[in-house]
């Protein structure tokens, strides 16, 4: 249950993308026309693409709140193109200055010839979340020469990104994001064109390359990009080399996310020990090595509001983090931290997720982490945290995640979690817990995941657990659960996993079990069952 630093940083961005408001010009008024040409151009553009439900990923559309619809559906002769969905024109010209076509199932080959590169005023082109299959991305691209904004990530280009893509002067922002570790499209970008898209694109202020294979760059190109850039996304680039850190001191600089392949580390860069003057508001950086230890000019970064860092970092957790006050995430998963979780951890109050999975942490959770009380995921897990859950776990009602497992931790289930009335994920898999599984866990309805594998836990599977109708994962493996599987009907419909494996439960089992409609995941083995061995 552990997400990828790249999700939860895809996530944290629709947040703060849902906020801010609209790069498009208002709408012409819906009673002038556009010009024929215009028109035509659009209608041409519509005919080469089909409807396909499957064309737009309806899971990433609604993360940034946009149900997938055909927005060209409703594009008809006759009827001023300036008031068609998607289409936006200039308040005084009348031309066709902006085309929101994200999410509108559009699906098919991009044709190099297409009419759309006659809409010679568009100032920005949104086609992300389509399905161009595999289409390259065309040359002809350097026509629209008053783009400013370019967002065709997640739009199944593919290829070579053209080197016309540096001929768009008056770019301000381009997004090309790809996934390359999940998706068939993949999009290259070679050195000689990043060289040129860097040097030529003097207005250039977001800069967002997810996912693109930059294997073959030399990331000091970067550092010749303007500085006005505000936003840099480089994560999951397959960047190598060592990337230099005075992408620190750039002065506009609000966001920086980068990552290197997570099975090669072959991306290096240094945290400066001084000298960070950028406002940085955001950092990921994440499979890749950044030195040794977090630097306690850390603490100069005082408007971070969001840090997660991934990359062989080792020693204490630096005291310097308590100066940033105005975070709400802070993820230092996946690094080689020891010592304990630092008290200062109290002050940073406006915390909304901390991460520390993956770490070698040890000691008992202090108590400062009970003012943290905006949390909404707290992942402790695969550390050497040891004693109890401490009962002020239960201030921390806003929890969704709560992620203990694999810890040395003891003791039985607290009733304070009984607080925890929003949490959809509850790990504390593989720790010495013991006694029953108390009786107010049926009363967390929104549990999806319920993870309490290999520990001491005894008694009755409680019927109340058949309450938790949203379950997709029960583990209830190596413990010594026993008697019978309580439950008289299914009201699990939604459960993919259900593992009851090594404990010593007995009875018949119930047919429903096998009749579950969703189930994947069926583990029934070493218990003690009548006419089921073993
Ligand atoms: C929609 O797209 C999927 C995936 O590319 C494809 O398998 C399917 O045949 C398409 N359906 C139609 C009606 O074109
Ligand atoms: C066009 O519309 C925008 C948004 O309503 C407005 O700010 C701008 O002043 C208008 N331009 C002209 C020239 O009317
Ligand atoms: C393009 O559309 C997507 C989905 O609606 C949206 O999240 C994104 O911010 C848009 N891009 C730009 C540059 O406005
Ligand atoms: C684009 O080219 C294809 C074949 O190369 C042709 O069939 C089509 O008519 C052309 N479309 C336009 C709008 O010129
Ligand atoms: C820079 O852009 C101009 C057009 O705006 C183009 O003619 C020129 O070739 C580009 N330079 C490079 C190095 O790509
Ligand atoms: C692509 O990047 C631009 C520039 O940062 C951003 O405005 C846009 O929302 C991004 N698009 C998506 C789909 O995330
Ligand atoms: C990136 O592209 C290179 C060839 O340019 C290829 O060898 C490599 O496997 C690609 N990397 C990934 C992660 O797809
Ligand atoms: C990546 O790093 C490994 C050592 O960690 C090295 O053996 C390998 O050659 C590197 N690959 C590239 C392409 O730099
Ligand atoms: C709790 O947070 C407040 C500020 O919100 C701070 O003054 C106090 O010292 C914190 N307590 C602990 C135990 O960290
Ligand atoms: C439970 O949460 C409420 C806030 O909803 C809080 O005031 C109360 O102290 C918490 N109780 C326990 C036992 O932690
Ligand atoms: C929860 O489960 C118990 C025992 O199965 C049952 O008596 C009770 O009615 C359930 N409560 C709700 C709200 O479903
Ligand atoms: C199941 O195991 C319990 C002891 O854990 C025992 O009391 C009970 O008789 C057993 N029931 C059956 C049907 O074997």
């Amino acid at each position: 249950m552990l997400s990828t630093p790249l999700c939860l940083l895809f996530c944290f961005l629709c947040l703060k993308i849902a906020f801010s408001s609209s790069l498009h010009a208002s709408s012409f008024s819906t009673t002038q026309l556009c010009s024929h040409e215009e028109a035509f151009a659009l209608l041409q553009f519509k005919t080469s693409f089909s409807t396909n439900n499957t064309a737009s990923d309806p899971e990433r559309c609604n993360t940034y709140h946009t149900k997938p619809y055909s927005k060209t559906e409703s594009w008809k002769e006759g009827v001023g193109c300036c008031s068609w969905d998607g289409v936006s024109c200039d308040n005084v010209t009348g031309h066709v200055i902006a085309l929101d076509l994200s999410c509108s199932l559009l699906s098919g080959t991009f044709p190099s010839n297409s009419t759309l590169f006659l809409l010679k005023n568009l100032q920005s082109l949104n086609l992300s979340f389509n399905d161009f299959r595999l289409s390259k991305i065309p040359t002809e691209i350097s026509q629209f020469t008053k783009l400013k904004h370019l967002d065709i990530s997640c739009s199944q280009f593919s290829g070579q990104v053209p080197a016309e893509i540096a001929h768009l002067p008056k770019l301000v922002s381009l997004n090309l994001s790809n996934y390359l570790y999940s998706d068939s499209a993949e999009l290259i970008l070679e050195t000689t064109t990043l060289r040129n898209l860097v040097q030529n694109l003097s207005e250039v202020r977001e800069l967002v390359l997810y996912g693109v294979n930059m294997t073959s760059v030399n990331p000091r190109f970067f550092m010749n990009l303007s500085s006005s850039l505000t936003t840099l996304g480089l994560a999951e680039s397959a960047l190598r080399g060592n990337f230099p850190n005075s992408i620190f001191r750039f002065p506009n600089l609000k966001n920086f996310y980068l990552s290197g392949s997570f099975r090669e580390r072959n991306l290096t860069i240094d945290l400066p020990s001084f000298n960070w003057s950028s406002p940085l508001q955001q950092l990921y950086l994440g499979g890749m090595d950044c030195g040794r230890g977090l630097p306690e000019s850390i603490g100069d970064l005082k408007s971070l509001q969001y840090l997660s860092l991934s990359c062989n970092l080792e020693g204490s957790i630096s005291t310097s983090l308590t100066k940033l006050t105005q975070l709400s995430v802070l993820d230092l998963s996946w690094n080689h931290f020891s010592g304990p979780i630092p008290a200062f951890i109290g002050n940073l109050s406006q915390l909304t997720s901390l991460g520390l999975f993956f770490n070698n942490l040890s000691g008992q959770i202090p108590s400062s982490v009970a003012n943290l009380t905006q949390l909404r995921s707290l992942q402790l897990s695969l550390n050497h945290f040891s004693g109890p859950i401490p009962a002020f776990i239960g201030n921390l009602y806003k929890l969704t995640s709560l992620g203990l497992g694999y810890n040395i931790l003891r003791g039985q289930i607290p009733s304070s979690l009984a607080n925890l009335t929003q949490l959809s994920v509850l790990d504390l898999s593989e720790n010495h817990f013991s006694g029953p599984i108390p009786a107010f866990i049926g009363n967390l309805y929104q549990l999806v995941s319920l993870l309490l594998s290999s520990n001491n836990l005894s008694g009755q599977i409680l019927s109340s657990l058949a309450n938790l109708t949203q379950l997709v994962v029960l583990r209830l493996s190596n413990n010594q659960f026993s008697g019978p599987i309580p439950f008289h009907a299914t009201r699990f419909s939604t459960l993919s996993t259900l593992d009851l494996s090594y404990n010593l439960l007995n009875g018949t089992l119930p047919p429903w079990i096998f009749t579950l409609p969703l189930l994947e995941d069926l583990n029934l083995g070493h218990n003690q069952f009548q006419g089921l061995n073993s």
